[in-house]
């Protein structure tokens, strides 16, 4: 069985002292929820880490960061590395958002490279994979989703594989208010659960979590939960309120598969 995992990626967003209000809103709204049964993630900035993770200890939320660098340390002005990302208190890092591969020049090579270095902090990497719109309205759909996932993947065994949640985020609904539809969703998993077949081995695929994201909402989540390949969400604008991320995530807790 893939447990449910739940993440909020603030991008851009929140102050320490508002990060902090969202964070201890969260808490307060999710405290019955038991950490067995659902992971909850959120993503603040990288300034507000180190507080919201005073917030957040001894709940049920885990905490993520939404990039990190490759190396441990050294002359690299500006970069945040994953052992870094731990000290704060992150037990996860998203990489390779389509954000940051349109605005930040991030490429299969470096989200590669990225992923194990989360790997070898022993955090877990989300992997963000997806298509544009102008790729999908040329049939590319399958062949960009290839491309992110064995490009990303490239030489990690079975038992690293394991350990990565992918984020399936089409970029035509992130932030457009424009959701896949469930049946648009569940295509795209079942094509990238079949690609970790090929690549792994069934087995592994079937334990390999997939999220979706791109305008999740609490009046969506419940039907794209129910298709039968997603995994979780990581989600946007709806993950930067209280009541929004506590509504999604207590609807997605209720969901058994
Ligand atoms: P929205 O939920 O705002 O569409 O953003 C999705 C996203 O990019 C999450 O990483």
């Amino acid at each position: 069985m893939r447990k449910t995992i739940i993440a909020g990626n603030w991008k851009l967003y929140k102050t320490i002292p508002e990060a902090i209000e969202l964070a201890n809103g969260l808490k307060r709204e999710l405290f019955q929820l038991d950490a067995q049964d659902i992971e909850i993630v959120i993503c603040p900035v990288y300034t507000a880490l180190t507080e919201v993770f005073e917030v957040i200890q001894n709940s049920a939320i885990g905490m993520g960061a939404q990039d990190a660098y490759w190396q441990d340390e050294g002359a690299f002005t500006g970069e945040v590395s994953c052992k870094m990302l731990k000290d704060a208190g992150c037990t996860y890092v998203i990489i390779g958002h389509s954000e940051r591969r349109q605005f930040f020049g991030e490429t299969n090579e470096t989200v590669n490279k990225k992923v194990k270095a989360v790997l070898a902090a022993g955090l877990t990497p989300i992997m963000c994979v997806g298509e544009t719109l102008a790729e999908r309205e040329a049939n590319k759909t399958f062949a960009v989703l290839e491309d992110h996932v064995a490009g990303g993947l490239k030489g990690f065994s079975a038992e690293d594989a394991v350990k990565i949640v992918i984020a399936y985020e089409p970029v035509w609904a992130i932030g457009t208010g424009k959701t896949a539809t469930p049946a648009q969703a569940q295509e795209a998993h079942a094509y990238i659960r079949g690609l970790l077949a090929k690549l792994y081995s069934k087995e592994v695929a079937a334990k390999m979590r997939i999220q979706y994201g791109g305008s999740v909402k609490p009046d969506n989540i419940e039907e794209l939960m129910h298709q039968p390949d997603v995994d979780g969400a990581l989600v946007g604008g709806a993950s930067l309120k209280v009541d929004s991320f506590a509504d999604i995530v207590k609807k997605a807790a209720k969901i058994r598969k």
